[in-house]
């Protein structure tokens, strides 16, 4: 039996569509995002098998030389958005883009719609698999840096979590760019600046967008020189995930070469987890590579180690026990930042509001963890369904919600928080491809 949010949902996908790629939200996000695009696709998978393949691979077309997929695909200007094509000056695949990426979600996403459909979804994933694999290549060598050994980041908008006081050491140990040029931001025209990054933290994204810039994009330069270098339990839980999804793929393909050199880089990826365990929180925090600094609290990135496979007994038990320490203190889902530590913000961006993707990964991976034995773990996936359920009844679909009043924060009509209800949080999402992972 359909839910009657289910036409709603789909309503909005169907608005935000330009033909082929979905964009998050009208005025304030008018173009396509990466990992916004490959979440959307899961909802899409819902509706329509055909679209959902488009939004991927609209999405691979934006594939830069060196293998890069950009966190931005701009396809025309809008001068309603900033900074826009003309400020980020890079190119890949005939389209203007940003010059960094996003967290990859895209094997995980193309391994769910392959294996609910079968062959013909394997085909399409065929397609899709050695661009992927290049630009799994592609984090290896140009996130990883000497003496660091996991995955790195070199902007916070490459995290996609862009204010998260996950960035603070790295953004502490930066200056602004004395050369910065006035600009006029379009983002606390469209939503409340209570809401959003401040401007403190605007001018240090700009000095990094200008270094790479003046630098041509040139990555293993932003990495070695560039003003920030953080490495982030976010994209590095994610893209281990995506490792193993691409993993299973390249074995259902025949692809034996790129399976043994995938299986590679996932074992040396498990190794090198314990860099980003701060003993002291008891949580994998985000760190500061040059500093050796870590964050200073449990981000929801913190709790995707479940769905990335990593860590021990007492490691995946003190990850439970601040889920559960955090889950008695808001009335909704995961926050994006503790309310314990310094810096929550239950309506600033990711300070503190609850995002229905971070909450979808993390009940995967307790999902899965429940799955071998852990009825802790899938008590806790099954209550931040049951969570985002409630704030979508209860709110609509906004870009992300306050954990305290359940009230939606920023953009209204968001594409994720559509497709994440018809995949996974809508009670008729049971048999979807993203409800069979989560
Ligand atoms: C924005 O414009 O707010 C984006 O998060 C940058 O990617």
């Amino acid at each position: 039996m359909p839910h009657e949010l289910d036409a709603v949902a789909a309503a909005i996908l169907r608005k935000n569509d330009r033909d082929g790629f979905t964009i998050p939200a009208a005025r304030h996000y008018p173009f396509q995002w990466n990992w916004d695009s490959a979440f959307t696709a899961l909802g899409w998978a819902t509706l329509d098998a055909e679209r959902a393949w488009r939004e991927l691979e609209s999405l691979a077309d934006g594939q830069a030389d060196d293998g890069m997929l950009p966190h931005i695909i701009f396809r025309h200007d809008d001068a309603d958005y900033f900074p826009g094509p003309r400020v980020w000056r890079a190119q890949a695949g005939g389209h203007p883009v940003s010059g960094i990426s996003q967290p990859p979600v895209l094997a995980s996403v193309v391994r769910a719609l392959a294996e609910a459909q079968g062959a013909p979804g394997l085909a399409r994933a065929a397609e899709l698999f050695p661009k992927i694999l290049d630009w799994h290549r592609w984090w290896r060598r140009a996130r990883m840096v000497d003496g660091c050994p996991v995955v790195c980041t070199v902007h916070p908008w490459e995290t996609g979590r862009d204010n998260s006081p996950d960035w603070h050491p790295g953004l502490a140990a930066m200056t602004v760019d004395p050369q910065l040029q006035p600009y006029r931001r379009k983002d606390t025209e469209h939503s409340a600046p209570a809401e959003r990054p401040s401007g403190a933290e605007y001018d240090k994204y700009l000095s990094i967008v200008k270094f790479g810039r003046e630098h041509g994009w040139r990555q293993e330069v932003l990495a070695r020189d560039g003003p920030f270098l953080m490495a982030d339990p976010g994209v590095f839980f994610i893209l281990l995930r995506a490792e193993r999804d691409l993993l299973w793929l390249a074995r259902r393909l025949g692809r034996g070469g790129p399976a043994a050199e995938i299986e590679t880089r996932i074992t040396a990826a498990e190794r090198g987890a314990d860099y980003l365990w701060n003993a002291d929180a008891r949580a994998y925090c985000a760190r500061d590579v040059r500093s050796g600094r870590f964050a200073p609290g449990f981000s929801s990135a913190s709790a995707l180690c479940f769905y990335a496979g990593v860590g021990g007994a007492q490691q995946r038990r003190a990850t439970l026990q601040h889920l559960r320490r955090i889950a008695q203190k808001v009335r909704f889902g995961q926050p994006s930042w503790d309310p314990d530590a310094a810096h929550f913000d239950r309506r600033r961006y990711w300070c503190g509001p609850v995002w229905c993707q971070m909450n979808y990964l993390i009940a995967a991976g307790l999902r899965e963890r429940g799955e071998q034995g852990d009825a802790g773990a899938t008590a806790m996936a099954e209550k931040l369904r049951g969570d985002l359920r409630r704030l979508v009844e209860r709110t609509g679909f906004y870009e992300c919600f306050d954990p305290l009043s359940g009230d939606g924060c920023l953009s209204a009509d968001f594409s994720w928080t559509a497709a994440l209800w018809l995949a996974w949080a809508s009670p008729s999402a049971r048999k979807t491809p993203a409800a069979a992972a989560a």
